[in-house]
């Protein structure tokens, strides 16, 4: 739906000279120090798919605000292409543009933008009056939207009467009702109080999923990003540092920088054991203590030293990580990871699950050791095949 490449933006008297101190790999500090000129975006690529839902996130001055602003082109970019549902924004003309942003974008901010002394209704449709649509149609659609956002029955109350909260609703309820297909948000919710905030937070991730809007929604604040979910885009001094889901992020931060971001984050709610197992455990390698999986990839056990199998705990691979503490915590070393049809899908080791809470990579010596003999090198050619040498007697996994 959006597809942004190379976009690079600065403010500044000498623009020239900036974009040419930038393209020589300049940093933003010197080329500030040298041009007076602010390089807000420094060749940022992005997309973002029809329906999703993206959070571009950083520090105040990395660059957020500019970037959204860039994809309807509120804001000029210096270089760059921008193309929203295969329109290619950066050739229209300003008739073109004003026409597109109307038709395609909505936009919440912060502080709302809308009108105290009007009533909530002619907030809501004021979008749809610019755009020239007949009374009724546009009355209908304002009513629609405010009952999409729980303000059904406030249509006829001034704007100024409204708490911070129902403001937001109502800012929410003017984009939905231009019935645009890209929402642009930016820091929508902040002025809101924590309560609050987290139920606009749930509402607007089912309402997406309901309407499948596109929304890029502009935050600083992590725990938000998370509780969003979807992908985050991670900004740094107008430069997309990591663009990967919150778990992804946090498993494998891309830099310092980004580590640092997350640190406080309690990644036991967002990593998954899918993500952190050890898929290159082959279940078909004889060792007592090892996973043993039936013909149909679906785990039967662990070996016996009688060559037998026996029943052992799993875990499911979408499970996070504090859904899974207590298993991990039971087991020696470590659990056998099961999809939803309970086919065995890998092992999740302890240290592995340890090293992702400390952030750091799990060692390369991590081995099932105190059960197995067995390298974890062995050749997956052979997983599975000799399963059912083991399925006697026949046990059904935990
Ligand atoms: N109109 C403008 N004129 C000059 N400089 C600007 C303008 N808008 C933004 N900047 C500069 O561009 C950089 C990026 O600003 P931007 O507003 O995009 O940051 P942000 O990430 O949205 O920050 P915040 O979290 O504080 O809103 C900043 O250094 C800012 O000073
Ligand atoms: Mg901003």
């Amino acid at each position: 739906m959006i597809v942004a490449e190379g976009v690079s933006c600065v403010f500044g008297t000498q623009e020239r000279e900036a974009l040419a101190m930038l393209r020589a790999g300049e940093s933003r500090a010197a080329i500030l120090a040298r041009t007076a000129t602010v390089v807000a975006l420094n060749d940022v690529s992005l997309r973002v798919a029809e329906g999703e839902l993206l959070v571009v996130m950083g520090l105040s001055g990395s660059g957020k605000s500019t970037l959204l602003r860039c994809l309807n082109r509120l804001v000029q970019p210096s270089r760059g292409s921008i193309r929203v549902a295969g329109r290619d924004v950066m050739a229209m003309g300003t008739r073109e543009l004003r026409e597109f942003r109307r038709s395609t974008f909505g936009m919440v901010f912060q502080h709302f933008a809308l009108f105290p002394h009007r009533t909530v209704l002619e907030n809501v449709e004021f979008g749809l009056e610019v755009q020239g649509v007949a009374r009724v149609a546009r009355r209908q659609a304002a009513e629609k939207a405010l009952d999409l956002v729980g303000l059904a029955g406030w249509e006829t109350k001034r704007l100024g009467q409204l708490s911070g909260g129902m403001k937001q609703r109502a800012g929410l309820a003017r984009a939905l009702a231009a019935d645009a297909s890209v929402l642009l948000m930016d820091e929508a919710f902040s002025a809101l109080d924590p309560l609050i905030r987290r139920d606009m937070q749930v509402e607007l991730v089912a309402l997406q999923r309901r309407l499948r809007k596109t929304i890029v929604f502009v935050s600083h604040d992590l725990d938000e990003a998370i509780a969003l979910g979807g992908r985050i885009a991670l900004m740094m001094d107008g430069a997309i540092v990591q663009d990967d889901t919150a778990e992804g992020i946090l498993a494998a931060p891309a830099t310092p920088y980004v580590a640092r971001f997350v640190e406080h984050i309690d990644a036991t709610g967002v990593l998954r054991v899918g993500t952190l197992m050890d898929p290159g455990m082959n279940p078909g390698t004889p060792g007592v203590g090892l996973p043993v999986v039936g013909p149909d990839g679906v785990l039967l056990g662990r070996a016996t030293a009688t060559g037998g199998v026996s029943p052992c705990a799993s875990l499911h691979a979408d499970m996070t990580l504090r859904q899974a503490m207590p298993t991990l915590a039971a087991e020696p070393d470590g659990v056998p990871v099961v999809d939803g049809a309970n086919r065995y899908l890998g092992v999740l080791w302890r240290t592995a699950a340890l090293g992702a809470l400390a952030r750091r990579a799990p060692s390369e010596a991590s081995a099932w050791t105190s059960l197995s003999p067995v390298s974890r090198s062995t050749s997956s050619a052979t997983a599975h095949s000799t399963g059912s040498r083991h399925t006697e007697p026949a046990l059904p996994a935990s």
